[in-house]
């Protein structure tokens, strides 16, 4: 099977989830605090406070990009591994903008990318991240490596990647969802 089309997961998404105010996105991130991840010992809400510790650390004053890490695999529970990329984009474009859902698009594609261009990043691979590249879709190939490279967000998806792999450490205390609401409704607020 190929991966979905863009139309196809356009008309999918309402199937999973679109939100349309922040406040959406708050309940369903609360949600996710009692479902299990795929990587052992976490849920999903541990997993996505993590990568947005991780990203605040590396850009303080890049609230987009933290929030990105927030709501990345927000819909990883909702639909097929190979799309929660995409689905998650459009899921959360409408309330917090073209930056954030392109840097949601892009985090599956940076993994792919960065396996081939830094030699340190597969070692930073968890098994269950290894086993999902090949559902992917493997490492790039040279042209979809320059198309990648093409996107003016590809290095900040490559940091919220990297922030990714970083963030499934099961019992590591980070702050709570609490600390980011104000932070959520700013980037909501302030979207183009
Ligand atoms: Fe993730």
């Amino acid at each position: 099977m190929t991966p979905m089309q863009a139309a196809d997961v356009e008309a999918f998404v309402p199937l999973a989830t679109r939100f349309n105010h922040v406040d959406e996105v708050i309940a369903f991130l609360t949600e996710l605090g009692t479902s299990p991840m795929t990587e052992p010992g976490l849920v999903e809400l541990d997993h996505a406070l993590q990568c947005a510790a991780e990203l605040k650390a590396i850009r303080p004053d890049d609230l987009a990009l933290q929030v990105a890490g927030l709501v990345h695999d927000i819909c990883h529970g909702r639909c097929h591994i190979r799309d929660h990329d995409r689905v998650g984009a459009a899921a959360v474009r409408p309330v917090f903008g073209d930056r954030v859902a392109n840097l949601v698009a892009l985090h599956v594609d940076a993994k792919r990318y960065l396996v081939v261009a830094d030699e340190n990043y597969r070692a930073r691979l968890s098994a269950v991240s290894l086993k999902t590249l090949e559902l992917q879709g493997g490492t790039m190939d040279a042209a979809e490596i320059a198309a990648f490279e093409a996107h003016p967000d590809a290095q900040d998806a490559c940091l919220l990647r990297k922030a990714d792999e970083a963030a499934k450490e099961p019992g590591r205390d980070v702050p709570g969802l609490d600390a980011w609401i104000d932070t959520l409704r700013h980037v909501a607020a302030m979207r183009p």
